[in-house]
């Protein structure tokens, strides 16, 4: 019964990757995924423009460090907000285009490997 759920599981996580767009499943694979080497290079393309070192445009705070982006995933909705629709309310980057998938994966698996620096 075991090796059913299993192989079951392995089945839904691979029809799940089927339906993902391909395009920009480049680069690191998700499991190594740094703030030094992944992170803080999508936040400061992304995210820098309101969310720099002195806050433009509104934005509430600054995210160029490790230590600010990490608050923002725990305690400020970061994922919750870049995983909303396109013109959906409150999407970030704000006003802009949803980022790809991939990229955000590499910050939800940045996240649940416990931040690593
Ligand atoms: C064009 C400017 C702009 C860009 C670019 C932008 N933001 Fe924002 N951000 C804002 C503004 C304005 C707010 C406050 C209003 C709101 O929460 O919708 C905000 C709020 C937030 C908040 C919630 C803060 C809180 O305490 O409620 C998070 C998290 C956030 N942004 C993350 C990001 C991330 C991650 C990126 C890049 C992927 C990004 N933002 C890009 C303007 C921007």
């Amino acid at each position: 019964m075991k090796k059913i759920l299993l192989t079951t599981a392995i089945c839904l996580v691979l029809a799940s990757c089927a339906n993902d767009s391909t395009d920009d499943l480049v680069g690191v694979p998700v499991a190594d995924v740094t703030y030094t080497a992944n992170i803080q290079h999508i936040i400061e393309t992304n995210c820098y423009f309101c969310h720099g070192a002195t806050p433009q445009n509104g934005a509430p705070m600054s995210m160029t460090s490790y230590e600010a982006v990490k608050e923002a995933v725990m305690n400020r909705n970061l994922i919750g907000k870049i995983s909303k629709e396109n013109g959906e309310d409150g999407l970030m980057p704000l006003g802009w285009l949803r980022l790809p998938q991939a990229t955000i994966d590499q910050i939800i698996a940045w996240r649940d490997a416990n931040f690593p620096e």
